[in-house]
């Protein structure tokens, strides 16, 4: 297996087997090694990309594959944004799929962001019932979040992630020196979902968060590299326990109903994801103090901490907290008619709710 000094390898233990997440520096030159640790060897590879991910790292990925004797038997590159991950984009990648003969033992690369790793992951789940798939994750959230715990899917006109599958890489590639490419913002809007592993789960990481809050909006590699390893331990073990999303994994979902109403209400480009999943944990904290389960800092200990990393913290004044409640409704986590609500009942300990009003809800997401 590989080991390098300056690269952290992170486990994902799971009932069909095992997998690493390596995370270090400059490792796209060393991604043949990686590949054959977990026994994919010298072959035909199939590289999903998208074009702006393509343009900076693309090049020094097949490069690497090729000088160590990997054939690139089909490279797709879409464009950037979640449109991307469309049913005709599916298609198109097994007309490549079957165009390049691609077998079973191919593996599947996906260099970039979530779109791109929810893309192909799904179409690798699917095409000959299957191929290996490996994640190379470029940006901030999918290192530290979407590249991690097997959940593949493409968008359907009646929601988001609506058409998806389990399906577990063999191997997670998180290259920190990607993310000195990628726009600030992005980088930021990562950030949420690392201080979200704080809030749900780990007191000291949050603490850590704080303290490092300038290193880590500056794009120190040692910060991040901590941050990535961290959040990674963290969803890995949640991944362990619940792979399938039947109970405790829900607790990854802290912030992400409120989140997706923001998104919702302000619509495509409107906000970035973690920007709203960082509204949305401040709004479940408040509802936490209203239900009398959550001690009355927590709120504004996360408003200091989200703001910190620059990261907004209220809801925007443009959204109107009735349509807002009208979205939550609609969000696919209401189960049995009830409203579930992830809520922090401390820094680093959360419960599932689902007694949560809607009047708790609009007093949550006033200013
Ligand atoms: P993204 O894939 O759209 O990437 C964001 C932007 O950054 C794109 O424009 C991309 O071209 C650019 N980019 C990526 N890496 C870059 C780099 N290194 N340098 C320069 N530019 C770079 O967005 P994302 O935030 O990574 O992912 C969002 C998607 O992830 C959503 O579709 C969401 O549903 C999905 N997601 C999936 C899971 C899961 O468990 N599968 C979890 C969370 C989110
Ligand atoms: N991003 C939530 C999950 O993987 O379950």
């Amino acid at each position: 297996m590989v080991s390098w000094s300056d690269t952290r390898r992170v486990d994902v233990q799971l009932p069909g087997g095992r997998y690493p997440i390596l995370v270090g520096s400059d490792l796209l030159a060393r991604l043949p090694a990686a590949l054959e640790s977990v026994g994919l060897h010298p072959g035909p590879v199939a590289i999903v990309s998208d074009s702006a991910v393509a343009a900076i790292h693309g090049g020094a990925v097949e490069a690497a594959l090729v000088s160590a004797g990997f054939r690139i038997a089909t490279s797709t590159r879409f464009p950037p944004g979640e449109a991307t991950k469309s049913f005709d984009n599916l298609l198109a990648l097994f007309d490549a799929f079957a165009a390049a003969s691609l077998d079973r033992t191919a593996p599947v690369l996906a260099l970039g962001g979530g779109v791109i790793g929810d893309l192909s992951g799904f179409a690798a789940a699917t095409f000959k019932r299957g191929l290996p798939f490996v994640q190379i994750p470029t940006t901030l959230l999918a290192q530290v979040d979407s590249a991690v715990g097997g959940k593949v899917a493409v968008n359907h006109a009646a929601g988001k992630n609506l058409i998806g599958a389990f399906h577990q890489p063999r191997l997670v590639l998180a290259d920190i020196t990607t993310l000195g490419t990628l726009p600030p913002a992005e980088r930021i809007a990562g950030l949420a979902e690392v201080l979200k592993y704080g809030v749900l789960c780990d007191a000291e990481l949050f603490e850590w968060i704080t303290s490092h809050a300038g290193a880590l909006r500056a794009g120190e590699s040692s910060a991040l590299q901590h941050a990535v390893v961290r959040s990674c331990e963290i969803k890995s073990a949640v991944v362990a326990e619940d792979e399938r999303d039947l109970g405790r994994r829900a607790i990854l979902n802290l912030g992400h109903t409120v989140g997706h109403a923001i998104e919702n209400e302000l619509g495509y480009g409107g906000i970035r994801h973690g920007e709203a999943v960082a509204i949305g944990m401040v709004a479940a904290a408040r509802i936490g103090v209203a239900l009398g389960l959550t001690p009355a800092d927590v709120p504004d200990r996360i408003v200091a901490a989200a703001r910190s990393l620059g990261l907004p913290a209220s809801v925007p004044a443009s959204i109107d907290p009735a349509s807002l409640v009208a979205s939550i409704r609609q969000d696919k986590k209401i189960q049995a008619g009830r409203l579930r609500f992830i809520v922090p009942t401390a820094i680093g300990a959360v419960e599932v709710r689902d007694d949560v009003t809607e009047e708790q809800i609009v007093a949550a997401c006033g200013s």
